[in-house]
């Protein structure tokens, strides 16, 4: 028995919802929102979709009922506000921590042995936050970020050179933010390094487009992106409960890697069936350190806000 608990079912809980059952690896996909009716609705809309879209997954939502959750194997929380223009994701902090700290909290008490993936923005913070509440060790409890970040990066280079997003291996480390680092270095197109396919200052651009990506779209819609957050957050999944070992980045709590610890930053890590299996200490030039160095003092600055929120 596979069962995964989204909780949130606004637009990226419901898409992550919705991948996962069409991926029909699950025995159960359980959604919860605090909002009347509004699991329940999007759940059925989702089982309804079954017959159609070839999938047996059973989808079921609730509205606050946690027991419904238990035995989950992995819970992914995208509770919380999205950004509206204008807004920065660490504007977000004072309403979506205490949000982000009660949910865990009630995951926990239904699924002790749950794997925890956070969405919900700021989102290094909030892998921070939900960490702390749980009581778990830092590899069963991280965020998502880096999947997305590489996902709009690659879509993009694949625009640049008209080719298949696919065919892009790329590498993406720091806070899910604009201080995030793209590393062109690690980035290869078919086993190209894609330094040689695209001349730097259009790859410049492509990078500052990729940090800059989700208030982009946050710009266009009037509120935060959907589709890639959600289906990002189903590929960590699937590469947990399947034990796919894939190499992804990761938002985690650094113990000494590169220099840092206690800080919550995205890294390449292996994902299996533990949750974060090995953090990959990539070798990092000066320049790139620096960059990383910048991020993490970012996220630095915004934990101490959490911190200083005195949630108990
Ligand atoms: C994004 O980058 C929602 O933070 C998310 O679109």
């Amino acid at each position: 028995m596979k069962k995964v608990t989204v909780v949130g079912a606004g637009s990226v809980g419901a898409t992550c919802a919705d991948v996962l059952a069409k991926k029909n690896f699950l025995n159960e996909v359980v959604l919860v929102d605090i909002k009347e009716g509004f699991a329940e609705g999007k759940a059925l809309d989702i089982w309804e979709s079954s017959a159609v879209n070839y999938f047996d997954t059973r989808v079921k939502g609730y509205t606050n009922d946690y027991s419904k959750t238990e035995g989950s194997d992995v819970v992914v929380i995208t509770s919380g506000l999205p950004r509206k223009p204008g807004m920065s994701r660490d504007d977000l902090i004072s309403t979506n921590a205490k949000i982000v700290k009660s949910v865990t909290d009630n995951v926990i008490a239904a699924s002790p042995d749950a794997i925890i993936i956070i969405v919900s923005n700021p989102l290094d913070v909030m892998t921070y936050a939900a960490h702390m509440a749980s009581g778990k060790s830092a590899h069963q409890v991280f965020g998502m970020a880096g999947v997305l970040d590489t996902a709009r990066y690659r879509a993009f280079i694949a625009d640049e050179l008209n080719i298949s997003p696919m065919d892009i291996q790329a590498l993406l480390m720091g806070g899910h933010g604009d201080t995030m680092v793209p590393l062109p270095r690690y980035t290869t197109v078919a086993g190209i390094p894609v330094t040689e396919l695209i001349a730097k200052e259009r790859l410049d651009e492509i990078v500052v487009r990729t940090q800059k990506g989700g208030g982009e779209i946050v710009n266009l819609l009037g509120t935060s992106a959907w589709y890639a957050p959600g289906a990002s957050a189903a590929q960590m999944v699937e590469s947990i409960i399947q034990d796919q070992n894939h190499i992804f980045p990761c938002c985690v709590r650094l113990n000494g890697e590169w220099g840092l610890k206690d800080v919550y930053l995205g890294a390449p890590v292996k994902l299996g069936r533990n949750g974060i299996e090995q953090i990959i200490e990539i070798d990092l030039n000066k320049e790139e350190k620096e960059l990383l160095y910048t991020s993490a003092h970012h996220v630095k600055d915004v934990m101490d806000v959490y911190d200083k929120m005195k949630l108990d």
